[in-house]
């Protein structure tokens, strides 16, 4: 009989694929209930889930014979670590193999939200150059001053790849790495303050919960714009919304939100705003490799216990 592997969220069909050749696998769907765990689930040794699903202590209790949690994806903030770790369960992750990718969106969404890509995507469609109206003027990228929050890997290959059209290049992280010719800001709302576009790389988490709140965006300022592409959390979304309403900041390119797939309404209805579905690492390429990573994770574990 197969071993019993538990996936805790929809992954990638390639991935499932595979797993269900060597595992039996009880996939717990869109709504995981700890609760409700399909029979003999609980013999798992394995779980795989995604970033934005996790773990949680209560589905970590109900796998008594749980050893890795094997995550599709980099972020492990929704994993109850310390839980995991005290109960001597190893987890996991994908790193490297998606970095470029969430990178060239966050990248993509600073040229959406400045050059209004999407809106006047929608001007033509709606016929409103044929009737002969004006499309507003958009904003040039180059020569702003960049603000990344959080320069680890995501963080960097962004700063990377718009440094050569930035005015400056600085970051603020728990810490200041020495190994870049980036500066240092040493406050979430200093570094707002003094960036034209402020990107969001830092993990989540409850240290960076709501780090970007009213007074990041006021600091960031009218001409400002905002874009994220880590973690929902990061972001004061009620806060988010009343800026972008009020002209506080000047738009907001987002992939990532506090509950997903949940967008709130008031965010959706206003226009200064660039939304995506959480597609960072969802690329073809990406993908294949964030699968075939997971695989090595489980066969690495299998083989040493
Ligand atoms: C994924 C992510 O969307 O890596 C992460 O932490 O949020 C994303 O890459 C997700 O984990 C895919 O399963």
């Amino acid at each position: 009989m197969k071993p019993s592997l538990v996936i805790a969220a929809p992954t990638s069909e390639e991935l499932e694929r595979a797993l269900t050749e060597r595992f039996e696998v009880h996939a717990l769907g869109n709504a995981p209930d700890a609760t409700k765990l399909p029979s003999g689930a609980r013999e798992a040794r394995v779980l795989v889930t995604s970033g934005t699903r996790g773990a949680s202590r209560a589905l970590i209790d109900s796998l008594p014979q749980l050893g890795l949690i094997a995550v599709h994806g980099v972020g492990v903030d929704k994993i109850d670590i310390d839980h995991a770790r005290a109960k001597g369960i190893e987890i996991s992750t994908t790193p490297d193999v998606l970095t470029d990718d969430v990178a060239d969106l966050a990248v993509g969404l600073v040229y959406a939200a400045l050059r209004r890509i999407v809106v006047n995507d929608r001007f033509v469609r709606e016929g409103r150059w044929e009737e002969g109206q004006r499309a507003i003027l958009a904003r040039r990228v180059a020569g702003r001053s960049i603000g990344i929050l959080g320069l680890g890997k995501i963080g960097r290959a962004v700063a990377k790849r718009l440094a050569p059209t930035a005015r400056e290049l600085i970051y603020h992280n728990r810490l200041p790495v020495s190994d870049v010719p980036y500066r240092y800001v040493s406050d979430v709302p200093l570094l707002a303050a003094q960036s034209d576009i402020l990107i969001i790389t830092a993990s989540g988490g409850p240290s960076s919960s709501h780090l970007v709140d009213a007074t990041v965006l006021e600091a960031l300022g009218p001409e400002g714009i905002l874009i994220n592409v880590a973690r929902g959390s990061i972001v004061d979304e009620a806060a988010l919304s009343t800026a972008l309403r009020e002209g506080r900041i000047a738009g907001a390119g987002l992939d990532v939100f506090a509950n997903e797939p949940q967008v709130p309404a008031d965010l959706l209805a206003l226009p200064t705003l660039v939304v995506q579905p959480h597609q960072g690492s969802a690329t073809v390429e990406a993908r294949r490799d964030m699968a075939q990573l997971v695989i090595a994770n489980i066969e690495r574990y299998w083989k040493l216990r």
